[in-house]
């Protein structure tokens, strides 16, 4: 599909622009279950971010499927899709030299490898919002774990679907226990040691 397709070097290097910004660019790529507080986490480390004086942008499962994924839905092959965009746009946004948080379930293992393969080790750290399915069930915050129960959503993660969590991440958030404030906080110092 990339045929006669020639890649055009910019003037401007990602170096230059991470340099101008006085950062690293990095993705901080969440995954976990839908409830799990990826969304609320990844907002409050930008937050952080943001104070500190970081550059930053964050790409977030739902909004990001009400456009340019707006015609994907949740069966194994539209998440696959789902993600191998998400992880183009991630690149995009790495190479501008912001620090790019990503908030999607990114259920399976093999795309979340591919997403890492894509962006590089070394603009890269995995981060496993790690909640259990009960509590993301009892939580439920938008009613989708009693609909999924009652047989009305189709494919829902952790009831029909399956979520493959992360075997080693780079950064391990139990949630149980911390508040938001301090999930962020233990992302942000791994950021930060991360890319000193
Ligand atoms: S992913 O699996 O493809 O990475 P993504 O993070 O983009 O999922 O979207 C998940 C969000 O879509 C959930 O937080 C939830 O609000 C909503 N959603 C709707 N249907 C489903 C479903 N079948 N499985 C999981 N999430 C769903």
């Amino acid at each position: 599909m990339t045929d006669n397709i020639v890649w055009h070097n910019t003037t401007i290097t990602s170096q230059q622009r991470q340099e101008q910004k006085g950062q690293r660019s990095t993705v901080l790529w969440f995954t976990g279950l839908s409830g799990s507080g990826k969304s609320t986490v990844a907002n409050a480390v930008e937050s952080l971010l943001f104070q500190k004086g970081y550059h930053s942008y964050l790409l977030d499962g739902d909004n990001v499927r009400h456009g340019l994924n707006g015609d994907l839905g949740f069966d194994d092959s539209a998440r696959v899709e789902n993600i191998r965009r998400i992880s183009e746009v991630a690149k995009l946004f790495v190479d501008s030299g912001l620090i790019v948080l990503t908030a999607f379930i990114s259920p399976f293992v093999a795309d979340r490898a591919q997403a890492r393969e894509l962006i590089g080790d070394a603009n890269f750290l995995e981060v496993y919002i790690d909640t259990p399915l009960d509590v993301c069930e009892a939580r439920d915050p938008k009613g989708l774990y009693k609909k999924a129960r009652a047989g009305e959503i189709k494919h829902f993660t952790g009831i029909d679907s399956a979520y493959e969590a992360p075997v080693a991440p780079d950064i391990h958030v139990k949630t149980d226990g911390l508040s938001i404030e301090q999930c962020a906080e233990l992302v942000v110092s791994e950021l930060e040691r991360f890319t000193s």
